[in-house]
């Protein structure tokens, strides 16, 4: 582990010209710099970069990020590979803290086991070439099947003698360890002698993400029924199948230009789908598919969709699994190919281009599919019908990331029209299922931040119509970030004598329940993080937060800082009078975003006794809501002449 000492260190000698110029053109444009953006084509550069702020911004792709951040998703490196590669730039020595010994074993033991793979792989495509045997019986079946060498070749295709100890002998004479040698699974031990265990079979190297190889999966030949079709690695410190995804190597690129995954269920599927020249594939090995393996995905993109072949066994192993893609916030998408085929022996019968095609065209929405599937099913019977209703509730309520709002909007509206049912109805039965799963979160005292209140909060203006709840969200969700921005950008400045602007925001807002008074979670933190600092006695910056540990602090951070604020020197050059700045106007900034929030807050409460003040049963419950109506009344008053001009205009 790399000590906290070093990480600081690091992030101290960050230029972020500096690491992004080295991998892209970068152009000076009045305190930003500009470049063509790596993440997505594009001729007219948008991607920007603020030295100051220390992130980059992608205009046209809306990627963003810190120095950080940009070398892991550029290079695809994990964070400490990352602090390794930028050591190594800025002459950083690295201190370690002490590893245990038994964490340095495993590693000690995951580097041999790469070491004999990588053995094993060059041994077995030398056979598969340059013996009479491979060529002869391996190679013919892999031309025959219709695979040409140089995907072979990319794919390090190979073969495993069928004499029973080839590899095995050849493993032993350059002294492998007999105990990691059975640890691979390449060898076997009968009576004291190691045998080969893949004889006479195809094998398939598994790499990880940056091409070593974790394990094989060796085919057999002929089909035969005593024997499986294919032997796959054991579980070991590197081979572990709930984290794996065949082809994610040569796929990685591909997937994140495309900006979709395709999922198959075999090695030769991703093969196959390569030579016809796509590559943005990978395969599961027929399971159903894992929360790491998703995460793996979610590297690259938010769309996921699944080609699997149309029997019935088929849509059922997709199904499995695709709830849980749908909860890690993918966009699920199925493609169904006809019986009897798989995308291998598809794409072989029909060629690339009809392939793709094929592909485009019978692209179904997931959640639309297992709805179309389950009404089949139903009939005309109304029980069945309301138990699908459920159904597709409990599995919309699973895209609940504020960020996935307009997905949800958009589901909830196709899928009541298809069933028939009432919308603002079904919408209520939605946001019910959300917050129950989030009180049970709450219950277990787990954190979220993922959960959006914006729907089930009826916010308390009279003009609102719900079909502009949603760009009212939006609003709020920005104003909110705006109040924190105020807070971070200026905190540390005057407000009065003797005051900062900091200490000001606290004290209005201290004796307010924060979750109250913003919808976003994080927001929140983000607050509370900065009042802890500030009253320890650190000065926060908005470094502070862009390189903290938790990362989805950073993303906010990004977010709310705007790298675009600076007015250019040029244009002032230009304007005669005076432009005020940004920071020229900052009590007024600080004002109007902070009195946004409060003025929310208090409509809320006003509708809210609104509500009671109808339910009152006596005389004297109903005074007391008509005296809270006038108190909230003066109180929104008063902010609202605070905020003057500045936010009503
Ligand atoms: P398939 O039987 O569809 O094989 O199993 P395939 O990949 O299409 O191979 P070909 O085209 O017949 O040569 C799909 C996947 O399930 C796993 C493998 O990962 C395989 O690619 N599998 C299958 C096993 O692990 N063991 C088996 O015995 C069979
Ligand atoms: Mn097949």
């Amino acid at each position: 582990m790399i000590s906290q000492e070093s990480i600081q260190e690091i992030q101290s000698k960050i230029d972020i010209i500096d690491i992004v110029g080295s991998f892209i053109k970068l152009k000076k444009r009045g305190a930003n710099y500009l470049g063509n953006c790596p993440f997505h084509n594009e001729k007219t550069p948008s991607f920007t970069v603020s030295p100051s702020k220390e992130i980059y911004k992608c205009f046209g792709c809306g990627k963003s990020g810190n120095a950080i951040g940009f070398v892991m998703d550029h290079e695809k490196y994990s964070y400490v590979e990352t602090l390794r590669w930028m050591a190594e730039r800025y002459n950083i020595d690295l201190k370690e803290t002490e590893t245990s010994p038994e964490f340095k074993a495993i590693q000690h033991t995951a580097d041999s086991l790469f070491i004999i793979n990588n053995y094993a792989r060059d041994f077995f495509t030398d056979t598969l070439f340059n013996s009479d045997e491979g060529r002869e019986i391996a190679l013919s079946y892999l031309r025959e099947r219709g695979f040409r060498e140089e995907i072979i070749k990319k794919f390090q295709l190979g073969f495993n003698p069928s004499a029973k100890d080839e590899f095995a002998q050849s493993a032993l004479s350059r002294q492998y360890n007999k105990e990691l040698l059975l640890k691979t699974g390449l060898v076997v031990n009968r009576d004291d002698k190691f045998m080969d265990n893949y004889r006479g079979r195809i094998i398939f190297p598994i790499h990880n993400l940056s091409g070593k190889i974790l394990g094989f999966g060796a085919r057999i030949i002929k089909s035969n029924d005593r024997a499986p079709k294919y032997i796959n690695t054991p579980e070991n410190e590197i081979y572990v199948k709930s984290k794996i995804l065949y082809g994610s190597y040569f796929a990685r690129t591909a997937i994140d230009k495309a900006n979709e995954c395709l999922l198959v269920e075999g090695y030769t599927d991703v093969v196959s789908l390569h030579q016809a020249g796509i590559e943005n594939v990978v395969a599961s090995g027929g399971t159903s598919l894992t929360t790491d393996q998703l995460r793996l995905i979610k590297k690259y993109t938010n769309n996921l969709t699944i080609i699997y072949d149309g029997d019935n066994a088929g849509i059922k192993a997709a199904l499995r699994g695709l709830d849980l893609a749908v909860e890690e916030g993918f966009n699920v998408h199925l493609v169904l190919i006809p019986d009897k085929e798989d995308p291998d022996s598809f794409v072989n019968k029909i060629g690339a281009e009809s392939f793709a095609a094929f592909i485009k065209k019978e692209k179904k929405d997931f959640i639309l599919f297992q709805l179309e599937i389950a009404l089949k099913e139903t009939g005309n019977d109304s029980t069945k019908k309301a138990s699908v209703v459920n159904q597709i509730a409990e599995t919309i309520s699973k895209i609940n990331k504020t960020e996935e709002f307009t997905r949800r909007q958009d589901y909830i509206k196709q899928v009541s029209e298809i069933l028939k049912v009432e919308e603002a109805g079904f919408n209520a039965l939605v946001n019910k299922l959300i917050r129950e799963k989030y009180s049970k979160q709450e219950l277990k005292g787990s954190k979220t931040d993922n959960f959006n209140e914006a729907s089930s909060l009826t916010i308390p203006q009279d003009e609102t119509k719900p079909d502009e709840s949603f760009s009212l969200f939006q609003k709020d969700e920005l104003h909110e970030q705006a109040m924190v921005r105020s807070l971070i950008e200026f905190g540390l400045k005057e407000w009065n004598e003797g005051q900062k602007v900091a200490e000001y925001i606290f004290s209005q807002i201290d004796d307010t329940d924060l979750s109250e008074l913003l919808d976003n979670k994080l927001l929140v933190d983000i607050i509370n993080l900065y009042r802890e600092w500030y009253y320890a006695g650190i000065e926060p910056t908005d470094k502070n937060f862009l390189y903290h540990e938790d990362k989805s602090i950073n993303d906010m951070i990004i977010r709310i800082m705007d790298v675009n604020t600076e007015i250019s020197p040029k244009w002032k050059e230009h304007y005669e009078g005076h432009i005020p700045t940004r920071e020229e106007l900052y009590k007024e900034e600080v004002l109007s975003t902070l009195t946004y929030v409060q003025l929310r807050k208090v409509k809320r409460l006003i509708a809210e006794n609104q509500q009671e003040l109808e339910k009152a049963k006596s005389s004297e419950e109903q005074m007391i809501c008509i005296e809270t109506h006038q108190h909230l009344k003066q109180i929104e008053m008063e902010l609202t002449k605070r905020a003057g001009t500045v936010i009503y205009k």
